[in-house]
């Protein structure tokens, strides 16, 4: 999916749908939504913003007349995101100019959005201008230090379409080496996450990774539609096996720089 400001409804549903009806979204689902909501406090006293909400998983956590502000690029994403909660509020904007005042908002999430920011020194900026001195911003985003990033650069690059070659011809438009989709999509390590946190004025409290099974691989290699019709107990297991590990190791040293998914909560500064 190429997130611009003209998603399709259709789109919307897909990427929803993406994270609900295969066994490898649905781990990669709860993969991310469990560290993310286990580092924010939902109760109806805090005010928050999701900032790239999309079709707003985070925010069905929120608790019955919690106050919360959902932002997205794109105006379909958020009408998903209506129909399915039923309550909130949305707006169409931008990470980089977010259109509130500042030190509106008590709590920050934002998951797997920066990756596609152009300029994430200023997306990390205003996601810190919005929010109140001594409230929190979680930042979720694809970790650089993996065989993930690795096997992306390698698509995003000029090797990517030689080695695609032999693939084409035998896959056609369903090779896992053609062009990424993506135009830009950087991932952070997680030092450079914690720097992009601290430039910004919040205190980098807590760091862990997420997402140890690998469902990039799943997906991009056939093998989770494979494995799903020949041996879904198979997959289920290993997928549950993987996520009681990563919660085990989520904030212990080497893993947490290591896993998958990175996620950083900061506070914001006077
Ligand atoms: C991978 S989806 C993640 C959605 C949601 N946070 C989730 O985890 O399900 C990325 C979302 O970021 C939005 N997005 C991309 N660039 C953005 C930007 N510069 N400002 C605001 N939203 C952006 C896209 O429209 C899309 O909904």
């Amino acid at each position: 999916m190429v997130w611009t400001k003209n998603v399709s409804r259709e789109t919307a549903s897909e990427y929803r749908d993406s994270l609900t009806e295969s066994l490898v979204g649905q781990y990669s689902d709860y993969s991310e939504q469990y560290p993310v909501v286990n580092s924010i406090a939902l109760d109806r006293s805090s005010f928050l913003l999701d900032a790239g909400c999309g079709t707003g998983r985070f925010l069905a956590h929120t608790a019955p007349g919690q106050r919360f502000v959902g932002v997205d690029l794109s105006l379909e994403m958020l009408k998903a995101a209506k129909r399915d909660l039923g309550r909130g509020y949305f707006v169409v904007g931008e990470l980089e100019h977010l259109p509130f005042e500042d030190q509106k908002f008590d709590q920050i999430i934002s998951v797997r959005v920066l990756q596609h920011v152009a300029n994430q020194a200023k997306a990390l900026n205003e996601l810190s201008r919005v929010c109140q001195a001594g409230g929190s911003v979680v930042v979720l985003c694809l970790n650089s230090w993996t065989l993930h990033c690795v096997y992306k650069n390698i698509r995003m690059s000029r090797l990517g379409k030689v080695i695609d070659l032999p693939f084409q011809l035998l896959l056609g438009n369903r090779s896992m080496f053609s062009r990424w989709p993506y135009p830009y999509d950087s991932y952070c390590s997680m030092p450079e996450l914690c720097h992009l946190f601290e430039q910004a004025g919040l205190m980098v409290e807590e760091r862990k990774g997420g997402t140890l099974g690998a469902p990039w691989f799943f997906s991009y290699f056939y093998v989770g539609r494979i494995m799903e019709r020949i041996a879904p107990i198979l997959l289920r297991v290993f997928f549950r096996i993987c996520f009681s590990v990563e919660k085990r190791l989520a904030a212990v040293f080497p893993f947490k720089y290591l896993m998958d998914k990175i996620i950083v909560r900061g506070i914001r500064q006077q």
